[in-house]
């Protein structure tokens, strides 16, 4: 089998238009804005209103990315979305994106790995490139979590926005690949730090179920102490399969969970501000859409030029972590 690289073709967004603000919550919850944004940097999150659901946004970041990318929804081959609370189970939302830009000729399925979807959707497309088998990949995540939190826990309702990011793949033409490293991990002991279940009814025939909580729970200080430990850690090894040095990167782009762990992470790497890209101020923590979104935003603003390198890097649910350093080419958008 010939090795096939990968070239990132184009990054797109879309969140809600419906924007929530600190001040806002205190209508619903004894909480200020104050303690909100010293604890996690969040001022504001925007969140679906109305029919809007993942579905809405990931095919609207689709779309943005396939505008982006020159290529027409028939060219795609394979659409991977990752997403934990889909509109529906089936039919998948991969199918329902698959659909609506006119991707006939793509299979396409989800997989729910929370906050770090993008970074494993990344894993597995960039694999079916390098196999040969398929030469142009959509990823999209997207995430509505504003429907599945608990509206009355304060502690983590607070943290959460709604919205999509995606991104095209496709195999690089001169032989660079822009998937430098990549490296994602899995500790399912820790599963219980964050949980959304989704508990069904059993038959009526025997003894009934204890039905879950279909709500968004976490131990935040347990996540935290998790997080602070092994996200330096992934992206220290990452670096070294790069073979690589915090020096030869241009730009951080990390999960937007909370500002104290990007703020770790941008010390251990000796990181400038200008490096470090923060959106969690407008978008709060919109699991995996979150590194897609906040490129898509730092390239559209300029905040990131082109060519550059950059480290992108997710934790979350399951526990699940993951880094990547990656090219992004001259004139991405
Ligand atoms: N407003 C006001 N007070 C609050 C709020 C709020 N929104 N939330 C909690 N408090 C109170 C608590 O009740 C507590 O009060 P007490 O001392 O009287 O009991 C106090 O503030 C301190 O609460 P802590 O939970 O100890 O606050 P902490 O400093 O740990 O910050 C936070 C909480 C922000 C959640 C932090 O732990 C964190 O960011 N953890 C990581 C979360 C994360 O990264 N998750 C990512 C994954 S998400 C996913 O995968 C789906």
């Amino acid at each position: 089998m010939n090795f096939k690289p990968v070239q990132i073709l184009s990054i797109g967004k879309s969140v809600p238009e419906t924007i929530i603000t600190n001040d806002d919550l205190t209508k619903i919850l004894d909480t200020s804005d104050e303690w909100i944004s010293t604890r996690t940097g969040i001022k504001q999150r925007h969140i679906a209103s109305g029919d809007e659901n993942s579905t809405t946004f990931g095919v609207n970041a689709a779309k943005d990315a396939l505008n982006k990318s020159g290529l027409n929804g028939e060219e795609i081959d394979l659409i991977v979305v990752a997403t934990s609370n889909p509109y529906n189970i089936y039919p998948s939302t991969g199918c329902a994106i698959q659909d609506a830009i006119g991707a006939k000729n793509a299979i396409a399925f989800d997989i729910t790995v929370a906050c770090t979807g993008m970074l494993y959707a990344l894993e597995i497309g960039r694999h079916f490139i390098n196999s040969g088998k398929y030469k142009n990949v959509l990823l999209v995540a997207t995430d509505t979590n504003s429907k599945f939190l608990d509206w009355t826990d304060r502690a983590s309702c607070v943290l959460f926005g709604d919205g999509a990011g995606a991104m095209i793949l496709t195999e690089a033409k001169d032989g660079v690949d822009d998937i430098v490293a990549l490296n994602v991990n899995a500790d399912g002991s820790k599963g219980a730090f964050i949980t959304m279940n989704l508990v069904g009814e059993n038959c009526p025939l025997v003894e009934p179920a204890v039905l879950g909580q279909h709500k968004i729970a976490m131990v935040g200080k347990e996540v935290y102490k998790f997080v602070v430990q092994t996200m330096p850690e992934s992206i220290m090894k990452c670096l070294e399969d790069a073979k690589m040095e915090p020096k030869d990167i241009d730009y951080l782009v990390p999960h937007q969970a909370n500002l104290r762990i990007i703020e770790g992470l941008q010390n251990r790497l000796e990181f400038t501000n200008d490096q470090v890209i923060v959106d969690i101020d407008k978008y709060g923590n919109t699991s995996a859409a979150s590194v897609p979104i906040a490129l898509a935003d730092a390239l559209e603003t300029g905040k990131i030029k082109t060519p550059s390198t950059a480290i992108l890097c997710a934790f979350g649910a399951g526990m699940a972590w993951g880094s990547a350093v990656v090219r992004l080419r001259e004139g991405l958008k």
